[in-house]
């Protein structure tokens, strides 16, 4: 009997549970655009009218405080340790964006005990029934880190831009998650490029790779030009849409957004924001380091 309720009950929990899109956002190579495309690409959902959180995963120069001149004082270590509730760190950003800063020191979720593993779920799940899409934005390179929340995320943004090093370091975060890994799908955004000619070239030139030696899909989500008011913006601390809207790169992000609002969110178990936090434990588990 208790476990008739307790199906009723855990069924109850599913229909109320809101479903979250989650995004992880890497490159491989550093410096081409992830920080900026995840910014812009948050804001200009939050235009659309969705409650977006980020999540600042570049554990080593927690770099999107600094894009947006925030400054936190608490961050997810504090929620790991008990000290601060998850809630209590967040920050809000533009257009209402909340911001989940990362950890300077580096924890491993390895290393956290059950108690906190739930806690942690149990403070997302919360948090969960407030927001429609988590925005992570993942360190340069092809750490334990950007791979446990590329594989606890339901779509990996992959950015590249015209540089060789661009195409084989994205290559290679690629391999790595597909092989090792078992990811199949990539979102490709090509940055800075002078034409959207160029962006399919680069993905072009991906995927005949990709093609040749992976069974991996990769999709072409589109093109963020190369663009002044961008550069100006980062300097004025700003996500370049609130600062300069109708500059190119302000187009390109609006057009993104719309496209990936129309991506469908995984139904049932998957698409609920619990679930990233413990698909992110689990990656941890099995001898990644999952780190937040
Ligand atoms: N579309 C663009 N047009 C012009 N400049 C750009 C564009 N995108 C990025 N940049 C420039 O590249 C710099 C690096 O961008 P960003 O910090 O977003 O990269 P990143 O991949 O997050 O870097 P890291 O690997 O260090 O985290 C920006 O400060 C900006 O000057
Ligand atoms: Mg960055």
């Amino acid at each position: 009997m208790s476990e008739g309720f307790d199906q009723a009950e855990g069924l109850r929990r599913m229909k109320k549970a809101n479903p979250v899109r989650v995004l992880a956002v890497a490159s491989g190579k550093g410096g081409v655009g992830k920080t900026n495309v995840s910014v812009n690409l948050a804001v200009s959902l939050a235009h659309l009218g969705k409650r977006v959180m980020m999540l600042d995963a570049d554990l080593g120069l927690a770099n999107l405080d600094v894009m947006l001149g925030l400054h936190p004082k608490y961050n997810i270590s504090h929620v790991l340790s008990g000290k601060r509730t998850l809630e209590e760190i967040i920050l809000t950003g533009p257009a209402g964006i909340r911001i989940v800063p990362a950890a300077s020191g580096i924890q491993s979720m390895a290393e956290l005990g059950p108690a906190q593993h739930a806690g942690l779920i149990r403070a997302f799940s919360e948090l969960g029934q407030s927001m429609d899409a988590l925005i992570i934005d993942t360190a340069a390179g092809i750490s334990d880190s950007v791979v446990s929340f590329s594989k606890a995320a339901q779509e990996v943004l992959v950015v590249v831009c015209d540089e060789p090093t661009s195409l084989t370091d994205a290559y290679a975060l690629i391999k790595l998650l597909s092989r090792e890994h078992g990811l199949f799908r990539f979102r490709i955004v090509a940055n800075m490029v002078s034409s959207l000619q160029e962006g399919r070239e680069l993905y072009n030139k991906l995927t005949r790779v990709t093609d040749k030696f992976l069974d991996v899909m990769l999709d072409f989500v589109g093109v963020v030009p190369y663009d002044e008011y961008l550069r100006k913006s980062v300097r004025k601390q700003r996500a370049v849409v609130e600062a300069f809207p109708r500059s190119k790169a302000s187009m390109a992000f609006k057009e993104m957004a719309r496209r990936v609002e129309s991506w469908p969110i995984p139904s049932g178990a998957g698409g609920h924001v619990e679930f990233f936090v413990e698909r992110l434990i689990q990656a941890g588990q099995s001898g990644e380091k999952g780190m937040l």
